[in-house]
């Protein structure tokens, strides 16, 4: 049975990757996407949502937007690594894209989506958990209806953003506490595991091998993001995070997991969103999240080239 899935996303070119990779694989029912401001605007992020969807061919998926702000403090954005747009490289241009908003606000597709499921549904969050969070706060008698949480976010080691937090948790670690203190089942894909996913010009040409009009979008969004990502972070090729929460779903054996007590720092004047991963097991906190280390990156990237060729499939129209 495959798993139903519920994408909450900031496209973000990796988000955008895990849009495709659940659209395409049979193991994943995408349900909906939800979108939130983090690497953009949400405004942003929800036309990226929909333009990624648009030239995927993927259709019948409701999209609605959600917070345009964390639960405290002003919203960040990542531009400097996603471009003004949130999905620079490929000219998507002006028009919009013949996928449409959802008139819902994403909380409400949320309780729509769960109460119409049959069975429970897997939330994967991989942007700020503003949404997740409102969500779980408004809704507590739909938690029941919550199979798990499978985030991107964190990091067992430093940060991305500041030496201590990664980006998704520093826009909102208020949000990201509720989630980890929810007590429900969660598996954290921080970058201690989403570094290890680089695309590098290999995984490149094997995309672009597909000659599709995809695959030549997908190595436009992934030759810009390694263009920031070198710029920035002085990487070779960039970690590809979000889709490791869907290749996860997909093959549970593709990533190796690790139980430990997972906390967010909220007050620590240098540390403020920083995931502090009691690994060792040494603060006698409970254990609350599966963590995510070691990656078959190979069998990842199988996956989404995959997912890419599928998409783009001309059959499919
Ligand atoms: O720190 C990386 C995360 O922040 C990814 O989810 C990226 O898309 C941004 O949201
Ligand atoms: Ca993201």
């Amino acid at each position: 049975m495959p798993v139903p899935v519920i994408l909450d996303c900031d496209p973000g070119h990796d988000d955008a990757f895990n849009i495709l990779l659940a659209a395409a694989h049979p193991a994943v029912d995408l349900l909906a996407v939800t979108t939130v401001a983090g690497n953009q605007t949400v405004e942003k992020t929800t036309l990226n949502a929909r333009r990624v969807c648009a030239v995927a061919g993927i259709r019948g998926v409701p999209i609605a937007a959600g917070r345009d702000r964390p639960l405290h403090g002003p919203p960040l954005v990542a531009e400097n690594i996603h471009g003004g747009s949130g999905l620079d490289g490929p000219g998507f241009g002006d028009g919009e894209p013949d996928v449409p908003q959802d008139p819902r606000d994403a909380r409400t597709l949320i309780r729509d989506t769960l109460l119409a499921h049959p069975a429970p549904v897997t939330l994967v969050p991989t942007g700020p958990l503003t949404n997740i969070a409102t969500f779980l706060l408004a809704h507590p008698e739909l938690t029941p209806r919550i199979e798990r949480i499978v985030l991107m976010g964190g990091s067992t080691g430093r940060g991305n953003t500041t030496p201590a937090a990664e980006f998704n948790v520093l826009c909102d670690p208020e949000a990201a506490d509720i989630v980890f203190s929810s007590g429900l089942p969660i598996t954290m894909f921080g970058l201690n595991a989403t570094h290890q996913a680089r695309a590098t010009a290999d995984v490149v040409s094997r995309i672009a091998a597909l000659g599709t009009p995809l695959s030549r979008l997908c190595v436009e969004l992934l030759t810009y993001f390694a263009g920031t990502y070198r710029e920035v972070f002085g990487f070779d090729s960039p970690p590809l995070h979000d889709p490791l929460t869907v290749a996860h779903l997909i093959d549970p054996s593709l990533i190796s997991l690790v139980r430990a007590a997972v906390s967010v720092e909220l007050t620590g004047t240098y540390t403020r969103g920083a995931t502090v991963v009691d690994l060792l097991g040494v603060t006698g906190r409970p254990a609350n999240a599966e963590v995510g280390m070691e990656v078959d990156v190979a069998g990842f990237w199988d996956l989404i080239v995959e997912a890419v060729r599928v998409l783009g499939e001309p059959t499919r129209d």
